[in-house]
């Protein structure tokens, strides 16, 4: 029976008697056995077949041995199979030119089976623990690079988690400092705000009723003339009602920043549940308003909002506003930055089949291609140091995407402008 897993064993050698004599006995020896009558047709052979040991001879016509072994050693698909010399010569010096051209032993004719044999063997053994340590070399380090590769990706997603954990403590510090204030503002506020009809609706009677006196009598007397010219009462009379006005708006405006603010903080909101996407967006912007707004001969941000109906969405709705909020912040930037004359930003909101769509589009020049790649990185910014930490979009994509299952995407065109697009399923 022919066993497939014989070792194979290539003799080179141009004597048909020593050919013979151990083809037989290494044949008998359990040992597939081919032959090559010379180096060239060795090194021929060899292309097509690998055998696990290669007996040479070191005499023969045309290339002798050494040079067969020499090329052998220098074809990297051959280097490896060992070569023993046979050497009828008992010359140390040929066996040390033998060993030095890379061979891994020799014998000498006439031979002696035993050690032929014993030889052999050790050396295909010698060959099969080397292979095998480089196998099991082979995995360790596969199995390194693994580990390298889990112990940076770890890393990254401790570190991405760690900025997270900051800033969301950060931001809920700060959501809690926020309301803390505004709540201390809206008592105040509404004092004023309350009162302010009244005092509008009193001063109107007591102006009225100062007319109606000076009809009634338009000669009261010198002291009371000159009372009316020191508070130049006909002044009074017009500008009070003003500013009656002008002050009932400012409280407006107050109670309104008082409950953006609240609105944006929502610390009383950390669950999931239904909110109106549009007041969120627009709390941002009033929050955001005092950088938008025109100052001096600066024009400032045209906000164009544009939305649609949408219905109220489950969600995390302080989270969302500073989704809002990083994005529109990063947009005012950009536009801050690059100052061209007509600047603006249009919010898109829409429904559609099975999620909203929110779209945040400005024209402040767009972000290159190589930028593009690591928008969401946590760290990257290309602002100055002190200016950006890079953790905005890393937020913003964690929000959208492992909070809320729902996907952002960015469309930015250089020279041009740059729109963020948020989509947040939903199930009607
Ligand atoms: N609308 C935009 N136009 C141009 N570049 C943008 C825009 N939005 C983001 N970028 C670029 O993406 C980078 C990363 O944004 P990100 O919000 O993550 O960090 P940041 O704004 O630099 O810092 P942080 O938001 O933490 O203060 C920005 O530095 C900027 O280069
Ligand atoms: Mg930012």
């Amino acid at each position: 029976m022919d066993n497939p897993n014989k070792p194979i064993l290539l003799i080179v050698d141009d004597n048909p008697t020593n050919i013979k004599v151990l083809f037989n006995f290494l044949k008998e020896s359990g040992f597939k056995v081919l032959v090559a009558k010379d180096g060239e047709s060795a090194l021929s052979k060899l292309q097509e077949i690998s055998p696990d040991l290669v007996l040479l001879d070191v005499m023969m016509p045309g290339i002798d041995g050494f040079e067969t072994c020499r090329r052998m050693k220098e074809d990297p698909k051959l280097k490896e199979i060992p070569v023993i010399f046979m050497t009828a010569l008992s010359d140390t010096v040929d066996k040390v030119k033998g060993l030095s051209l890379g061979a891994v032993d020799y014998i000498t004719k006439p031979f002696q089976q035993e050690e032929v044999l014993a030889r052999i063997n050790l050396h295909l053994k010698l060959r099969s623990l080397t292979l095998d340590l480089a196998q099991k070399n082979e995995k360790l380090e596969n199995f390194n690079h693994e580990l390298e590769r889990q112990v940076e990706e770890r890393t990254a997603e401790l570190k991405r988690t760690q900025s997270q954990l900051v800033l969301g403590e950060k931001m809920s510090a700060l959501g809690q400092l926020v309301a803390g204030v505004a709540h201390e503002i809206n008592n105040p506020v509404n004092f004023i705000y309350g009162n302010l009809r009244y005092a509008s609706e009193y001063t109107h009677g007591l102006l009225e009723l100062v007319q109606k006196y000076q009809e009634k009598d338009p000669d009261p007397g010198e002291e009371i003339e000159e009372l009316i010219e020191e508070i130049d009462l006909e002044f009074v009379n017009e500008d009070l009602p003003r500013l009656l006005n002008s002050m009932q708006i400012g409280a407006e405006r107050i109670r309104e920043i008082v409950l953006s603010l609240r609105n944006f903080s929502r610390v009383d909101e950390a669950e999931f549940k239904e909110a109106d996407l549009h007041a969120g967006i627009d709390s941002t912007l009033m929050i955001l308003h005092s950088k938008t707004k025109a100052k001096g001969d600066d024009p400032g941000i045209e906000i164009i909002r544009d939305y649609g109906k949408l219905p109220l969405v489950k969600c995390y709705p302080g989270q969302l506003n500073q989704v809002f909020m990083n994005l529109l912040v990063n947009a005012i930037d950009a536009l801050e930055e690059n100052r061209k004359s007509e600047r603006k930003i249009e919010i898109i909101t829409q429904k559609r089949e099975k999620d909203i769509e929110i779209r945040i589009t400005d024209n402040a020049g767009g972000i290159p291609p190589e930028v593009q790649d690591k928008l969401f990185n946590p760290f990257f910014t290309t602002k100055p140091v002190g200016k950006g930490t890079g953790l905005g979009l890393a937020i913003v994509h964690s929000i959208i995407v492992e909070k809320h299952g729902g996907t952002i995407e960015c469309q930015s065109q250089v020279n041009d402008g740059t729109a963020f697009i948020l989509r947040l399923p939903v199930d009607n």
